[in-house]
C-alpha cells in the first residue's frame, strides 16, 4: 500500500479514526479512507486496531480517552461493543449490531450501523426495495442486518432461506414484531413448496460465506434461478462467485458486494468529519488494493 503512505502527513492537529477487528490486517478500509482524505485535503488518518476479544472494553476506554474520532468495528466485534456504548442509532439498535462508533469531544460514544444502509444503497441502484418480494440466503448477522435494511425500505415480504431451518425461524420471529407490514417467512433450502416461493421472489441477496474461496459453492440450486430475478452477492471475493455466474448466464441481473463496502465506509466517513465523500472514488480504491493483492498472489 506504499501508494497511499507516500502521501500522508500527519501534523500536531491530524485526527485519527480507525477500525477494531481480530484479525484486521486484510481490511481494505484503510486505503479506501486514507486515499479519500487527501483527495478532499482533509488532515485525519484511518489506522487499523488489532482487538483481541478479551479487550474490547478497554480498546474502547483507550480509544476514548486518546480523542480518537471514530471507529469502525469489524468481525468478531459487532455484537461485542454495544453494551459499552452511550448511545445507539435506531438501526444499529434493530440490527443488535454496529459498525461505526463516533466519539464526541467528552468521549460520549454512539453506534451506527452503516453495513444495512449500504447495502441499500448499492442495490438500490438497480432495483427498488419498496414493495419488493426479497429472499436472503443466510440468517446469521449479516442476514439479520440485510433483513432490517430491505423492512425499512419497504419491502413487502422477505423470505429467509437457511441450511439450518430453526435459525431462519428465530430471525424472522424476532424481527416480525418490529416490522408488522411486512411479511417475514422463514424457508429450507429444498422441497418443491420452496423452490415455488423462491421463485416469487423478485430479488435475491446471498448473505451465507458460501462462494468465498474458503467456503466455495452456490448457495441454493442453480435451476432455482430465472430472468426475471435480480440477484445481489455480499461477497466481493472472488469478485464473480458461482451463484453471481450461474445468475448472468440464466439471464439474471447481478451484482457483487463491492459496493456495500465502499457506501457503508461513505456513510462511516460522513458519520465522522461531516464531509461527503465521492462513492464511486472509494470503490476505485477498493478496485486498486484488490488488483494489487491479486498482483501479489
Ligand atoms: P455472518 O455474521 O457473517 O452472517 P454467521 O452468523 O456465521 O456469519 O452466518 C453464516 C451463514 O452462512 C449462516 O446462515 C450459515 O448457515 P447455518 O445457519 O446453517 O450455519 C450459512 N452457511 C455457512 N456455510 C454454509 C454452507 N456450506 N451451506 C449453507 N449455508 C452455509
Amino acid at each position: 500500500m506504499a501508494m497511499q503512505a507516500i502521501q500522508m502527513i500527519i501534523t500536531g492537529h491530524t485526527k485519527v479514526v480507525g477500525v477494531i477487528g481480530h484479525p484486521v490486517e486484510h481490511s481494505l478500509s484503510p486505503g479506501m479512507h486514507n486515499a479519500e482524505f487527501e483527495r478532499l485535503g482533509l488532515d485525519w488518518v484511518y489506522v487499523p486496531f488489532a482487538v483481541h476479544p478479551d479487550r474490547v472494553e478497554t480498546a474502547l476506554r483507550g480509544i476514548a480517552a486518546l480523542g480518537v474520532a471514530g471507529i469502525n468495528v469489524t468481525v468478531p466485534h459487532k455484537q461485542a461493543v454495544i453494551r459499552f456504548l452511550d448511545e445507539l442509532s435506531p438501526e444499529a439498535r434493530r440490527i443488535g449490531a454496529v459498525n461505526t462508533i463516533r466519539f464526541g469531544d467528552d468521549g460520549r460514544s454512539v453506534g451506527f450501523n452503516t453495513d444495512a444502509p449500504g447495502w441499500a444503497d448499492d442495490i438500490q441502484q438497480d432495483i427498488l426495495l419498496e414493495g419488493s418480494a426479497v429472499c436472503i440466503l443466510g440468517a446469521g448477522g449479516a442476514s439479520r442486518g440485510l433483513c432490517v435494511a430491505a423492512a425499512m425500505a419497504g419491502s413487502r415480504s422477505i423470505s429467509v432461506c437457511n441450511r439450518t431451518f430453526e435459525t431462519a425461524v428465530a430471525l424472522c420471529e424476532s424481527l416480525q414484531p418490529e416490522f408488522p407490514e411486512v411479511l417475514f417467512r422463514p424457508c429450507r433450502m429444498e422441497g418443491d413448496e420452496v423452490r415455488e416461493q423462491f421463485r416469487a421472489c423478485e430479488i435475491i441477496v446471498n448473505a451465507t460465506s458460501v462462494g468465498m474461496a474458503s467456503n466455495p459453492g452456490i448457495p441454493v440450486p442453480a435451476d432455482w434461478l430465472h430472468q426475471d430475478q435480480y440477484v445481489y452477492d455480499t461477497i466481493y471475493t472472488p469478485a464473480e462467485t458461482e451463484l453471481l455466474k450461474t445468475a448472468r448466464q440464466r439471464g439474471c441481473a447481478a451484482r457483487n458486494g463491492l459496493g456495500m463496502l465502499a457506501r457503508q465506509g461513505a456513510l462511516s466517513f460522513e458519520i465522522w468529519t461531516g464531509h461527503r465523500p465521492d462513492v464511486e472514488r472509494m470503490e476505485a480504491a477498493i478496485r486498486r488494493q484488490l488488483a494489487e493483492r491479486n498482483g501479489k498472489e
